[in-house]
Protein backbone atom coordinates (compact mmCIF):
# COMPACT_ATOMS: atom_id res chain seq x y z
CA UNK A 1 0.00 0.00 0.00
CA UNK A 2 2.89 2.35 0.95
CA UNK A 3 4.65 1.12 -1.84
CA UNK A 4 1.68 2.63 -4.31
CA UNK A 5 1.76 5.35 -2.40
CA UNK A 6 5.31 5.66 -3.25
CA UNK A 7 5.37 5.32 -6.19
CA UNK A 8 2.31 7.40 -7.43
CA UNK A 9 3.94 10.89 -5.55
CA UNK A 10 7.24 9.63 -7.89
CA UNK A 11 5.03 9.69 -11.21
CA UNK A 12 3.28 12.90 -10.38
CA UNK A 13 6.95 14.92 -9.61
CA UNK A 14 7.94 12.76 -12.92
CA UNK A 15 7.90 15.06 -16.03
CA UNK A 16 4.35 15.70 -17.78
CA UNK A 17 4.06 14.25 -21.18
CA UNK A 18 3.86 16.46 -23.96
CA UNK A 19 0.46 15.98 -25.91
CA UNK A 20 -0.42 17.33 -29.42
CA UNK A 21 -4.37 18.04 -29.75
CA UNK A 22 -6.48 16.07 -32.17
CA UNK A 23 -8.72 19.31 -33.13
CA UNK A 24 -11.73 17.41 -31.60
CA UNK A 25 -12.23 19.32 -28.22
CA UNK A 26 -14.04 16.81 -26.26
CA UNK A 27 -12.13 13.81 -27.70
CA UNK A 28 -8.88 16.15 -26.58
CA UNK A 29 -10.07 16.13 -22.85
CA UNK A 30 -10.50 12.44 -22.63
CA UNK A 31 -7.04 12.15 -23.77
CA UNK A 32 -5.62 14.40 -20.78
CA UNK A 33 -5.30 16.61 -23.82
CA UNK A 34 -4.95 15.23 -26.80
CA UNK A 35 -1.97 12.05 -28.46
CA UNK A 36 1.53 11.47 -26.21
CA UNK A 37 3.61 13.80 -28.78
CA UNK A 38 5.68 10.85 -30.86
CA UNK A 39 3.11 8.83 -30.71
CA UNK A 40 1.60 6.47 -33.07
CA UNK A 41 -2.42 5.67 -33.36
CA UNK A 42 -4.54 3.11 -35.21
CA UNK A 43 -7.68 4.46 -36.22
CA UNK A 44 -9.78 1.69 -37.39
CA UNK A 45 -13.52 1.33 -38.59
CA UNK A 46 -15.55 -0.08 -41.65
CA UNK A 47 -16.09 2.02 -44.41
CA UNK A 48 -17.59 5.45 -43.91
CA UNK A 49 -17.05 5.43 -40.69
CA UNK A 50 -14.97 8.73 -40.08
CA UNK A 51 -11.07 7.05 -40.39
CA UNK A 52 -10.22 9.85 -43.20
CA UNK A 53 -11.96 12.79 -41.38
CA UNK A 54 -10.54 12.15 -38.04
CA UNK A 55 -7.12 12.41 -40.44
CA UNK A 56 -8.30 16.14 -41.55
CA UNK A 57 -9.08 17.33 -38.13
CA UNK A 58 -5.68 15.83 -36.87
CA UNK A 59 -3.49 17.43 -39.25
CA UNK A 60 -5.75 20.50 -39.64
CA UNK A 61 -4.81 21.07 -35.72
CA UNK A 62 -1.54 20.82 -37.25
CA UNK A 63 -0.79 23.65 -39.69
CA UNK A 64 -2.93 26.16 -38.08
CA UNK A 65 -0.25 26.18 -35.47
CA UNK A 66 2.02 26.17 -37.38
CA UNK A 67 3.13 22.54 -37.66
CA UNK A 68 4.50 20.88 -40.74
CA UNK A 69 2.06 17.65 -41.35
CA UNK A 70 2.23 14.67 -44.29
CA UNK A 71 -1.13 12.81 -45.59
CA UNK A 72 0.37 9.54 -46.72
CA UNK A 73 -3.09 8.39 -48.86
CA UNK A 74 -2.90 5.12 -50.24
CA UNK A 75 -6.20 4.62 -51.47
CA UNK A 76 -7.56 7.80 -52.91
CA UNK A 77 -6.37 10.58 -55.54
CA UNK A 78 -4.74 13.89 -53.69
CA UNK A 79 -7.44 15.75 -55.69
CA UNK A 80 -10.26 13.94 -54.39
CA UNK A 81 -9.48 13.94 -50.85
CA UNK A 82 -8.91 17.74 -50.60
CA UNK A 83 -12.06 18.45 -52.43
CA UNK A 84 -13.82 16.10 -49.86
CA UNK A 85 -11.59 18.23 -46.83
CA UNK A 86 -12.18 21.40 -48.22
CA UNK A 87 -16.42 20.34 -48.37
CA UNK A 88 -15.87 19.54 -44.95
CA UNK A 89 -14.30 23.31 -43.70
CA UNK A 90 -11.03 22.40 -44.07
CA UNK A 91 -9.41 23.99 -46.53
CA UNK A 92 -5.68 22.69 -46.76
CA UNK A 93 -4.54 25.04 -49.78
CA UNK A 94 -3.03 27.74 -48.53
CA UNK A 95 -1.17 25.17 -46.31
CA UNK A 96 0.04 23.16 -49.41
CA UNK A 97 1.23 26.83 -50.63
CA UNK A 98 3.32 27.48 -47.55
CA UNK A 99 5.06 24.07 -47.16
CA UNK A 100 3.06 23.66 -44.03
CA UNK A 101 0.74 20.37 -45.60
CA UNK A 102 1.92 17.92 -47.99
CA UNK A 103 -0.34 15.29 -49.16
CA UNK A 104 1.08 12.44 -51.16
CA UNK A 105 -0.29 10.00 -53.04
CA UNK A 106 1.21 6.52 -53.00
CA UNK A 107 0.79 3.95 -55.98
CA UNK A 108 0.69 0.40 -54.19
CA UNK A 109 1.14 -1.04 -57.72
CA UNK A 110 4.32 0.99 -58.13
CA UNK A 111 8.05 -0.71 -57.30
CA UNK A 112 9.57 1.21 -54.35
CA UNK A 113 6.38 2.21 -53.30
CA UNK A 114 7.67 1.33 -49.24
CA UNK A 115 11.21 3.34 -49.90
CA UNK A 116 9.24 6.36 -51.36
CA UNK A 117 7.26 6.14 -48.23
CA UNK A 118 9.44 5.46 -45.51
CA UNK A 119 12.20 7.82 -47.18
CA UNK A 120 9.22 10.76 -46.48
CA UNK A 121 8.72 9.62 -43.27
CA UNK A 122 12.01 9.55 -42.21
CA UNK A 123 13.37 12.92 -44.10
CA UNK A 124 10.40 15.16 -44.21
CA UNK A 125 10.78 16.67 -40.53
CA UNK A 126 7.02 16.73 -39.77
CA UNK A 127 5.40 16.99 -36.82
CA UNK A 128 2.25 14.86 -37.51
CA UNK A 129 1.96 12.45 -40.28
CA UNK A 130 -1.63 10.29 -41.49
CA UNK A 131 -1.39 7.39 -43.52
CA UNK A 132 -4.94 6.63 -44.90
CA UNK A 133 -4.65 3.46 -45.29
CA UNK A 134 -1.92 0.80 -43.61
CA UNK A 135 -4.33 -2.06 -45.27
CA UNK A 136 -3.01 -2.25 -48.71
CA UNK A 137 0.41 -1.86 -47.60
CA UNK A 138 -0.27 -4.68 -45.03
CA UNK A 139 -1.48 -6.82 -47.67
CA UNK A 140 1.93 -6.54 -49.63
CA UNK A 141 4.43 -8.97 -49.10
CA UNK A 142 7.57 -8.23 -48.05
CA UNK A 143 10.84 -10.93 -48.22
CA UNK A 144 12.80 -9.46 -44.38
CA UNK A 145 16.02 -11.76 -45.15
CA UNK A 146 16.63 -10.77 -48.73
CA UNK A 147 18.82 -8.52 -50.05
CA UNK A 148 15.97 -6.93 -52.18
CA UNK A 149 12.56 -5.97 -50.75
CA UNK A 150 9.44 -6.43 -53.39
CA UNK A 151 5.71 -6.95 -53.77
CA UNK A 152 6.39 -8.82 -56.81
CA UNK A 153 6.04 -12.51 -55.25
CA UNK A 154 6.69 -13.37 -58.90
CA UNK A 155 10.39 -12.04 -58.30
CA UNK A 156 10.55 -14.95 -56.06
CA UNK A 157 11.48 -18.80 -56.58
CA UNK A 158 11.09 -21.82 -54.47
CA UNK A 159 15.04 -21.98 -52.98
CA UNK A 160 13.87 -18.33 -51.62
CA UNK A 161 11.55 -19.90 -49.72
CA UNK A 162 13.37 -22.79 -48.79
CA UNK A 163 16.13 -20.93 -47.22
CA UNK A 164 13.36 -19.66 -44.88
CA UNK A 165 12.89 -15.94 -46.54
CA UNK A 166 9.51 -16.01 -46.26
CA UNK A 167 6.94 -12.87 -46.48
CA UNK A 168 6.54 -11.81 -42.88
CA UNK A 169 3.72 -8.95 -42.32
CA UNK A 170 4.60 -8.44 -39.13
CA UNK A 171 7.69 -6.92 -39.81
CA UNK A 172 6.97 -5.23 -42.73
CA UNK A 173 4.14 -3.27 -40.57
CA UNK A 174 7.07 -3.05 -37.64
CA UNK A 175 9.03 -1.20 -39.93
CA UNK A 176 6.50 1.13 -40.94
CA UNK A 177 5.96 1.79 -37.32
CA UNK A 178 9.42 1.97 -36.09
CA UNK A 179 9.90 4.79 -39.29
CA UNK A 180 7.20 6.87 -37.93
CA UNK A 181 8.87 6.44 -34.12
CA UNK A 182 12.24 6.95 -35.66
CA UNK A 183 10.99 10.05 -37.07
CA UNK A 184 9.71 11.48 -33.51
CA UNK A 185 6.42 12.32 -35.56
CA UNK A 186 2.86 12.33 -33.90
CA UNK A 187 1.11 10.07 -36.33
CA UNK A 188 -2.28 8.68 -37.42
CA UNK A 189 -2.82 5.23 -39.32
CA UNK A 190 -5.92 4.01 -40.63
CA UNK A 191 -6.71 0.68 -41.03
CA UNK A 192 -10.46 -1.03 -42.48
CA UNK A 193 -12.24 -3.30 -40.71
CA UNK A 194 -15.06 -5.05 -42.04
CA UNK A 195 -18.69 -4.15 -40.10
CA UNK A 196 -18.43 -6.26 -36.78
CA UNK A 197 -14.93 -7.57 -37.53
CA UNK A 198 -13.59 -8.63 -33.36
CA UNK A 199 -10.05 -7.34 -34.79
CA UNK A 200 -8.96 -3.83 -34.54
CA UNK A 201 -6.95 -3.47 -37.82
CA UNK A 202 -7.45 -5.79 -40.89
CA UNK A 203 -4.19 -7.22 -40.24
CA UNK A 204 -5.00 -8.28 -36.53
CA UNK A 205 -1.45 -7.16 -36.19
CA UNK A 206 -1.01 -3.51 -36.31
CA UNK A 207 -3.30 -2.93 -33.29
CA UNK A 208 0.16 -4.74 -31.32
CA UNK A 209 2.23 -2.57 -32.56
CA UNK A 210 1.18 1.00 -32.17
CA UNK A 211 1.03 2.94 -28.84
CA UNK A 212 -2.97 3.82 -29.10
CA UNK A 213 -5.85 2.70 -31.18
CA UNK A 214 -9.63 4.40 -31.50
CA UNK A 215 -12.11 2.66 -32.85
CA UNK A 216 -15.13 3.94 -34.57
CA UNK A 217 -18.20 2.22 -35.46
CA UNK A 218 -22.04 3.11 -36.48
CA UNK A 219 -25.48 1.38 -36.68
CA UNK A 220 -26.98 1.74 -39.92
CA UNK A 221 -30.31 0.62 -37.75
CA UNK A 222 -30.20 3.92 -35.51
CA UNK A 223 -27.90 6.28 -37.74
CA UNK A 224 -25.40 6.08 -34.57
CA UNK A 225 -21.87 6.62 -34.66
CA UNK A 226 -19.37 5.85 -32.17
CA UNK A 227 -15.87 6.36 -31.27
CA UNK A 228 -14.26 4.42 -28.47
CA UNK A 229 -10.12 4.45 -27.04
CA UNK A 230 -8.88 1.18 -26.88
CA UNK A 231 -5.98 1.83 -25.95
CA UNK A 232 -3.18 4.60 -25.36
CA UNK A 233 0.07 4.21 -23.79
CA UNK A 234 0.69 6.98 -20.70
CA UNK A 235 -2.83 8.21 -20.83
CA UNK A 236 -5.35 7.33 -18.16
CA UNK A 237 -8.98 7.23 -20.58
CA UNK A 238 -12.17 5.21 -20.39
CA UNK A 239 -12.92 2.46 -23.20
CA UNK A 240 -17.11 3.63 -23.30
CA UNK A 241 -18.62 4.11 -26.96
CA UNK A 242 -18.78 8.01 -26.91
CA UNK A 243 -21.15 8.94 -29.59
CA UNK A 244 -19.80 10.71 -32.50
CA UNK A 245 -21.20 12.76 -35.01
CA UNK A 246 -19.60 14.17 -38.68
CA UNK A 247 -20.54 17.61 -39.99
CA UNK A 248 -18.84 20.47 -41.28
CA UNK A 249 -15.52 20.83 -38.69
CA UNK A 250 -15.15 17.14 -38.66
CA UNK A 251 -15.96 15.25 -36.05
CA UNK A 252 -17.42 15.93 -33.02
CA UNK A 253 -18.47 13.42 -29.60
CA UNK A 254 -20.63 13.37 -26.74
CA UNK A 255 -18.42 11.91 -24.04
CA UNK A 256 -19.85 9.49 -21.77
CA UNK A 257 -19.64 9.21 -18.11
CA UNK A 258 -18.49 7.37 -15.66
CA UNK A 259 -21.68 7.38 -14.01
CA UNK A 260 -23.37 4.06 -12.85
CA UNK A 261 -27.16 3.38 -13.56
CA UNK A 262 -28.94 4.28 -10.18
CA UNK A 263 -30.20 1.22 -8.20
CA UNK A 264 -33.40 -0.37 -9.81
CA UNK A 265 -36.82 0.74 -8.72
CA UNK A 266 -38.72 -1.70 -6.97
CA UNK A 267 -41.19 -3.94 -9.36
CA UNK A 268 -44.46 -2.16 -9.94
CA UNK A 269 -42.62 1.33 -9.20
N1 LIG B 1 -20.46 17.15 -44.83
C1 LIG B 1 -20.81 16.05 -44.19
N2 LIG B 1 -21.76 16.07 -43.26
C2 LIG B 1 -22.11 14.96 -42.62
N3 LIG B 1 -21.53 13.75 -42.81
C3 LIG B 1 -20.60 13.68 -43.73
C4 LIG B 1 -20.16 14.81 -44.46
N4 LIG B 1 -19.19 14.40 -45.28
C5 LIG B 1 -19.02 13.08 -45.07
N5 LIG B 1 -19.87 12.64 -44.15
C6 LIG B 1 -19.96 11.26 -43.63
O1 LIG B 1 -18.64 10.78 -43.50
C7 LIG B 1 -18.50 9.55 -44.21
C8 LIG B 1 -17.11 9.47 -44.82
O2 LIG B 1 -16.16 9.58 -43.80
P1 LIG B 1 -14.68 9.08 -44.08
O3 LIG B 1 -14.31 9.34 -45.49
O4 LIG B 1 -13.82 9.68 -43.03
O5 LIG B 1 -14.86 7.52 -43.83
P2 LIG B 1 -13.73 6.40 -43.82
O6 LIG B 1 -13.89 5.67 -42.53
O7 LIG B 1 -12.43 7.00 -44.13
O8 LIG B 1 -14.23 5.46 -45.01
P3 LIG B 1 -13.37 4.54 -46.02
O9 LIG B 1 -12.96 3.32 -45.22
O10 LIG B 1 -14.35 4.21 -47.09
O11 LIG B 1 -12.21 5.35 -46.50
C9 LIG B 1 -19.55 9.58 -45.28
O12 LIG B 1 -19.93 8.25 -45.64
C10 LIG B 1 -20.67 10.34 -44.61
O13 LIG B 1 -21.48 9.45 -43.85
MG1 LIG C 1 -11.12 6.81 -45.72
Amino acid sequence: MQESFELKKKMQKGKPIERLPIGVPKLDELLGGGLPKGSTTLVSGPPGSGKTILCYNFLYQGVQHGEKCLFLTLDKQVDGLLTQAEGLGFDFQPFIGNGLAKFLFLNINKKMVYETMLNEILTGTYNRIALDSITPLSEMPILVSSERRSNDLSEFDSEDYAEGKLPIRRLHLMFIVQALETAKTTALITSEIPMGSPFLSRDSITEYLVDGVISLSYNPDSSSRTLSIIKMRNTKHNMFKHSMEIDVGGITITPKTGARPGPRPPDGV
